[in-house]
C-alpha cells in the first residue's frame, strides 16, 4: 500500500476527489494518509477531517509579509525543513499538491525527486503558468489571449515553476460566452477526474523520467481497466452537476 500527502492552501475540491476516488475503490493500493496545509483556516482541513485524515498545518509564506526577500526564502525553507522531517517520519510515498500555494524550494523536490505531483488548471504551461499564475488568474490570461481551447495539466515537480515533466494533460474548449468562473467549472471537472489516473499510474509504476520527459507503459489494457474504475465517480459528478441545474436532463 502507497502512503500519498496532498497539500493544500484552500477549498480543497482535487484532495476530496482523491479522497472519494480512494472510497469508490477506484484508486488502488493507495492511502491518502496526511493533508499537510499552509492556511490554518483551509476548508480542506474540514474535508479531512470528516474522511478521519489526519491533517498538519506548517506555516509557510502564504498570506505573511517579509521586509526583506532573505527573511521570505528563510520562512520558505523552514516550511520545506518541516515539511520534508513530517513525510519522512509518515513514510509518505508520494506528494500531491493539489490547489498548493506556495513554491517548493530544492530542498523538498530534491528529497522528493519525482515523487511530487502538481496540478495546473490550463495545457499551455509556458503562457499560462510559472510565477504569480493561479485559479483565476489563469483562465482570465487564457480568455485573453483569445485561445480555443484549454484545460488541466499533471506534472511533476522539479525546480522550475510549472516547467516539470508532464504526466497526463486533459482538454477544456473554450465557449464564447465564457468567464474565468466557468471556464474553471468545466476546468475542475477534469481535474477531478484527471488527478486520481497520474496517481494510480505512479501508484502502478507505470511511468517513467527519462530526459526530462514522462514515458507511460500504456501496456495490458491499462487505460480501458481504468476508465471501467472511474464510471462511478463520473456518474457522481453527473449527478452532482444535474442536481446544481448544470446538466440538462435528457427527455424521458
Ligand atoms: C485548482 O483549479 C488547481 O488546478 C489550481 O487551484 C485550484 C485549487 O482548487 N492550482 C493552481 O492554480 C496552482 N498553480 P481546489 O482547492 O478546489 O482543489
Amino acid at each position: 500500500m502507497k502512503r500519498l500527502a496532498v497539500f493544500a492552501s484552500g477549498r480543497g475540491s482535487n484532495f476530496r476527489a482523491i479522497v472519494d476516488h480512494t472510497r469508490m475503490g477506484i484508486l488502488e493500493n493507495l492511502e491518502v494518509t496526511l493533508l499537510v496545509t499552509n492556511d490554518a483556516n483551509a476548508p480542506a482541513i474540514a474535508s479531512a477531517r470528516e474522511n478521519k485524515i489526519p491533517s498538519a498545518y506548517i506555516e509557510g509564506v502564504l498570506g505573511r509579509k517579509f521586509v526583506t526577500k532573505q527573511e521570505r526564502e528563510q520562512a520558505r525553507n523552514e516550511f520545506d525543513e518541516k515539511a520534508v522531517a513530517l513525510l519522512k517520519q509518515e513514510h509518505i510515498d508520494l506528494v500531491a499538491l493539489a490547489g498548493f500555494m506556495q513554491v517548493l524550494g530544492h530542498g523538498i523536490i530534491d528529497a522528493f525527486r519525482w515523487r511530487i505531483m502538481n496540478i495546473h488548471p490550463a495545457k499551455d504551461l509556458v503562457r499560462f503558468g510559472g510565477r504569480g499564475m493561479f485559479g483565476e488568474r489563469v483562465h482570465a490570461a487564457v480568455l485573453k489571449s483569445g485561445m480555443k481551447e484549454s484545460g488541466c495539466t499533471i506534472h511533476y515537480v522539479d525546480e522550475s515553476i510549472d516547467g516539470g515533466p508532464v504526466v497526463l494533460q486533459s482538454t477544456v474548449l473554450v465557449e464564447p460566452t465564457d468567464t474565468p468562473e466557468t471556464l474553471a467549472e468545466r476546468i475542475l471537472i477534469q481535474e477531478h477526474r484527471t488527478y486520481s489516473k497520474a496517481i494510480q499510474l505512479h501508484v502502478d509504476e507505470k511511468i517513467k523520467v527519462a530526459d526530462g520527459k514522462v514515458l507511460i507503459d500504456w501496456s495490458g489494457g491499462w487505460e480501458e481497466k481504468w476508465n471501467r474504475r472511474q464510471e462511478p465517480f463520473i456518474c457522481s459528478q453527473m449527478q452532482k452537476q444535474l442536481k446544481q441545474g448544470a446538466l440538462v436532463k435528457p427527455a424521458a
